[in-house]
């Protein structure tokens, strides 16, 4: 390990009221081997830093949790692989009620190396922050824990009796999470091997029809866009008999899984309808009360993507998480598979919109986010 002269940093961090202010904290340290110091370049925002503030206050917390930056110093375990200057993404629980020093908005920050990945050398600050950590890891997690699927990128699921591929439900398909979990149900990675042209053929189109085929909701504007993340078919959301079309036009009552990225009320119900009656499991990224569930046989289960680090989330009520080592261990693994899903180009992030203005364009970000303005676009701000 080196040293930098830097000893404080520049971040925003929530004020009393819960609202963003920028403030200056001592620079973060290196606590554990596999820990890494990095400098953020860019960041990119989620419905999260605006809502963990009101949801669970935390005055004087750093906000922030999906990043891209440089490695400055590394622990002992994580140096082989990160070396200093390494670009690297991922997430950090920011407004975090159990560490207040960790978030991602914030000129340096400290993370575990294990659950972040390199950014290949033609990709942008900008597109590297889109990418972050909460995206994919909210898929791993729904996908692993909440919806027990055993299908990954480097193994997917077998195909179906009749050789077609198990159909999973995203709903709202063109938020940020429901365009990763579009191109992870149904990508893969390809073996690297020395093939002619007709066995290389063969070979995709035989991996090709072993993964999951992601079936959407999204509204007519996002549609175009979700079909090319991977779905193999959008339906309306608005559409009252959107659940019926998905069961009986789109998955002839075989549905099981349904990953449903909005959690209200109609989203649930449209979830239920379409799911088939045995074996249904249903991940909702939000708490979803009792009431809404208009079926009791389906399987409910809320991911919580913070816990990937595997540290206890000193949340509230079912936002709540003990300490869970196993959680990182999980986080690691899917890790590698995004790992290798970047560098052969097959995973990109959300459509980007970069806004100006460092400190203040974060601020302006949360307004729009919390305000509904922001519709099919990753928000991503330079530092
Ligand atoms: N549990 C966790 O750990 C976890 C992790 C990540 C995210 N989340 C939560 O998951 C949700 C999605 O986050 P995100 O960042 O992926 O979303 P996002 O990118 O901010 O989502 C924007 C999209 O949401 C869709 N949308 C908005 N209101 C809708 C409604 N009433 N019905 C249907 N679609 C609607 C719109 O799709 P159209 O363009 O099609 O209208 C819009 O493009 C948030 O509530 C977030 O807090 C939870």
């Amino acid at each position: 390990m080196g040293s930098i002269a830097q000893n404080s940093i520049n971040c925003l961090v929530q004020s009393t009221s819960g609202q963003a202010e920028e403030a200056i904290r001592s620079r973060p340290e290196i606590k554990a081997p596999h820990d890494v110091l990095i400098r953020v370049s860019a960041v990119a925002l989620n419905p999260t830093d605006f809502k963990s503030p009101a949801s669970n206050p935390t005055p004087g917390a750093i906000m922030g949790c999906d990043f891209v930056g440089s490695v400055v110093l590394a622990g002992d375990a994580a140096g082989k692989n990160f070396q200093p200057a390494t670009r690297v993404c991922g997430f950090v629980h920011g407004s975090n009620p159990g560490n207040p020093d960790k978030g991602s908005f914030a000129e340096y920050l400290v993370t575990d190396s294990r659950l972040l990945v390199r950014v290949p050398e033609n990709w942008s600050d900008i597109e590297g922050a889109a990418l972050g950590g909460v995206g994919w890891g909210t898929v791993a997690l729904a996908m692993e824990t909440s919806l027990q699927l055993p299908g990954r990128p480097s193994k997917p699921a077998p195909p179906r009796d009749d050789g077609s591929r198990s159909p999973v439900m995203v709903y709202g398909g063109a938020t940020a999470t429901g365009t990763m979990a579009c191109q992870i149900l149904s990508m893969q990675v390809y073996p690297r091997c020395k093939t002619s042209f007709h066995m290389h053929r063969s070979l995709v189109l035989t991996i090709h029809s072993s993964g999951y085929e992601p079936i959407a909701t999204a509204s007519s504007t996002s549609s175009t866009m979700v079909q090319g993340y991977g779905a193999a078919a959008v339906v309306p959301y608005s559409s009252p008999t959107c659940g019926e079309t998905i069961r009986d036009q789109h998955t002839s009552g075989s549905l099981r899984n349904a990953l449903d990225c909005i959690s209200t009320p109609e989203s649930v119900n449209c979830c239920f309808t379409a799911l088939g009656r045995i074996g249904a499991r249903y991940a909702g990224l939000d708490f979803i009360p009792d009431e809404w569930r208009t079926r009791k046989a389906v399987k409910v289960h809320m991911p919580l993507t913070y816990a990937l680090h595997g540290h206890e989330i000193l949340f509230e009520g079912p936002y709540h998480r003990d300490a869970d080592p196993s959680m990182l261990e999980l986080g690691s693994r899917w890790r590698d598979e995004v790992q290798a899903l970047v560098d052969s180009g097959r995973l990109r992030p959300h459509p980007t919109r970069e806004l100006q203005g460092k400190w203040r364009g974060i601020i302006n970000g949360l307004k729009m986010m919390k305000a509904g303005e922001v519709r099919g676009q990753k928000l991503v701000v330079a530092l």
